[in-house]
């Protein structure tokens, strides 16, 4: 118990430095200081490629022989040439490459890296047709603050603006909304240049141009990669306007009833449900007319310059939580952050220098979506980086992300209720990181683009730093994974998501067919596949699942034997308690 309390005052006193030095980094010049995917023994040539958090799925490491960074469509061309010329196989990933699984790396460990960093010049606006066209290493935050200085928005974004423009729809990255054609970025897009591959007569590439007119756009708006080279996209936009936002926050009690009203109700709703402590964040977010009043700013904290040492010594915390097994630590965590979150409007301001309350009213580009810390300064004795920097020991996750439909939703929210009821400690984890994110998103025309109207469900979890180690109430969260995938038929975003969220994917999407007609006929000699996409885009189950010892516990498999989870740790392969045909690692200290 004394324990306890010290551990929760140290993390008080934690926020509170937080804080002031938040404060600080507002107004300090900034520049880049995010890590590079990138690492090469010498110049530009074997080169080791990681995603932002350092570590893939399976852990283990991408070898490319050489990277290049062109900044101009000749160099782009060029490259690919070059690369098809020699058989290479390549692959394209952006700046800060921010998906999870293992999508940017090259067949064999031995390809050609391209990376966009530099390839982020034009953004040409055309304000007569409502319309932009952008190269695709643009980062979010640059290209929607560029269009509005043309008075035009992006209705809809995800929320996190360090994201490239490429990179976000290639996996078919989204917002919040089922109104009008709903949250993906990518059914804003009515253009698209890609270099693909081509004969020797054509000089080893092709440049295809694509308009809302051409079927194949439905590939190449959300193509994982394989296609080609995004070059540029097309977007129509909008005049711009502003939003009016509050967030409300209520019991979780009739949850399950509100959440398809609700998605109707608002044009930018999301719900953030925080089920260890029955409660909802209900996000009340409308647009309103340009000229109504109201200079407010989203600068959500998850994604601000946070200090290295408030993260690491979280992080000790919940490990401390993981040794001890008590959950109550973390509830206690849960509770304080969440207090201190909802105080401060989640980041909120009305003015761009505080929040006094809601409504927060601001233009599009700055409520839509958000960053910072990708771009902090080291400022001594403090390090301010992103949560998720792996450079430190600061918090270190798992993440599943799946979109159910809409008509399951209730029944799926029911089912966790029923499961969080048996000991609501057991979510306390997922509550530290922002609960359950629920969001609305569209039935799509773009063939791997969701196949009805759904809602996304996004949650995070502990992760240990040594993959043999079981994690506290880790058959909750794998349970509440495979419902959602399974027993609800749900769709793993392309971006995130552990191995298992990809098993028997490729059935899912009815026109899958199409996507690889148009595959074979871009890229006959897959230079653009890997061995993941090969894994993910075949209806025949392989590849996706790992099986060895322990590969239950980072959603590698699902175990059907004890041996993948950790039996000598105390945790065995049983069945769900909630979806029976869930197989989870349960901590059954008795049976050992
Ligand atoms: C903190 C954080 C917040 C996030 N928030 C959201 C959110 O709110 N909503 C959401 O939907 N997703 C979100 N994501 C997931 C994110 O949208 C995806 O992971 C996205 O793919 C990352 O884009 P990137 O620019 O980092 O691309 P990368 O990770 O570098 O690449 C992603 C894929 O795109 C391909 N690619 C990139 N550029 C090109 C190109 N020019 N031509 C061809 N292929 C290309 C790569 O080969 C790869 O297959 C978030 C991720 C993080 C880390
Ligand atoms: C802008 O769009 C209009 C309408 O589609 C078109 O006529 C015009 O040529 C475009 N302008 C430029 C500079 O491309
Ligand atoms: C903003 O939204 C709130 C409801 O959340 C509403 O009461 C208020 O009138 C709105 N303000 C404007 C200016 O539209
Ligand atoms: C906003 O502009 C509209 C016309 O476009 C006008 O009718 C309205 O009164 C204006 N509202 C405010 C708050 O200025
Ligand atoms: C992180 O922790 C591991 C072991 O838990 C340690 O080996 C490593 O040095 C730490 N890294 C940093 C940057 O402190
Ligand atoms: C990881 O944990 C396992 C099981 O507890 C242990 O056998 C192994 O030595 C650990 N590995 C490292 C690198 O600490």
């Amino acid at each position: 118990m004394e324990k306890m309390s010290v551990l929760k005052m140290r993390y008080l006193q934690s926020f509170l430095i937080c804080y002031l030095c938040l404060l600080a980094t507002w107004i300090s010049t900034i520049h880049s200081s995010s890590p590079s995917p990138v690492n090469c023994k010498t110049d530009g040539y074997n080169c080791i490629v990681s995603s932002t958090y350092g570590v893939w799925p399976d852990r283990s490491t991408c070898q490319t022989a050489k990277v290049v960074y062109p900044s101009t469509e000749e160099e782009l061309i060029s490259a690919v040439a070059d690369a098809v010329k020699n058989k290479l196989n390549i692959k394209v990933v952006s700046k800060l490459a921010h998906s999870a699984p293992k999508l940017v790396c090259p067949r064999g460990g031995s390809g050609l890296l391209i990376s966009t960093r530099d390839y982020a010049n034009n953004i040409i606006v055309n304000t007569s047709s409502f319309t932009a066209t952008v190269d695709s290493g643009v980062e979010l935050r640059e290209f929607v603050d560029t269009i509005a200085k043309f008075g035009l928005a992006l209705p809809h974004s995800p929320y996190w603006d360090g994201l490239s423009i490429g990179g976000l729809l290639s996996t078919g990255a989204h917002g919040s909304s089922v109104w009008g054609k709903g949250s993906a970025v990518h059914e804003y897009v009515v253009g698209m240049r890609l270099i693909i591959p081509a004969s020797p007569y054509e000089g080893f590439v092709r440049i295809v141009e694509l308009t809302e007119e051409d079927e194949d756009l439905n590939a190449a708006k959300v193509s994982l990669g394989v296609l080609g080279v995004i070059s540029q996209v097309t977007f129509a936009l909008q005049p711009i306007f502003k939003r009016n936002l509050t967030y409300v926050s209520s019991s979780d009690e009739d949850l399950e009833e509100r959440i398809v009203a609700f998605g109707s109700d608002n044009e930018f709703a999301d719900v953030t449900w925080y089920a260890s402590r029955s409660e909802a964040i209900f996000r009340v977010d409308n647009r309103v007319a340009v000229n109504t009043s109201g200079d407010g700013v989203n600068d959500y904290i998850g994604f601000q310059p946070t200090p290295r040492h408030l993260l690491e010594s979280q992080r000790n915390i919940e490990t401390q939580a993981e040794l001890q097994k008590d959950s109550q630590i973390k509830c206690d965590m849960a509770s304080t952050q969440i207090a201190a979150f909802l105080k401060v409007g989640m980041g909120l301001r009305n003015n761009p220098n505080a929040f006094t309350g809601y409504p927060v009213i601001g233009y599009q580009n700055l409520i839509q979506t958000s960053g910072g810390c990708q771009n902090a300064v080291d400022t001594n004795p403090l390090t301010l980086v992103c949560p998720w920097d792996h450079r430190f020991n600061g918090s270190f996750l798992l993440q599943t992300t799946v979109s159910i439909p809409i008509s399951w939703i209730k029944h799926f929210i029911v089912d966790v209720k029923k499961l969080r009821d048996m000991d609501p400690t057991s979510l306390c984890e997922v509550d530290l990181y922002t609960g359950f994110l629920m969001r609305y998103v569209k039935k799509s025309s773009a063939y791997l683009g969701k196949t009805e109207d759904m809602v996304d469900i996004d949650f995070n979890y502990y992760r240990a730093y040594n993959a043999s180690t079981a994690r506290l109430h880790e058959d909750v969260y794998e349970e509440i994974e495979q419902m959602a995938l399974f027993k609800y038929k749900g769709l793993p975003h392309w971006g995130k998501n552990r191995n298992v969220g990809f098993e028997g994917v490729a059935r899912k999407y009815p026109n899958l067919h199409k996507f690889l007609e148009v595959k074979r006929r871009y890229d006959p000699q897959g230079l653009f596949s890997s061995e993941w996409t090969d894994a993910i885009l075949s209806r025949t189950p392989c590849g996706v699942s790992i099986q060895k010892d322990n590969c239950a516990l980072e959603g590698l498999c699902i175990c059907s034997e004890d041996s993948h989870c950790a039996p000598d740790q105390g945790y065995f392969c049983r069945q769900g308690k909630v979806f029976r045909h869930a197989r989870v690692c349960r901590y059954e200290p008795s049976s050992i």
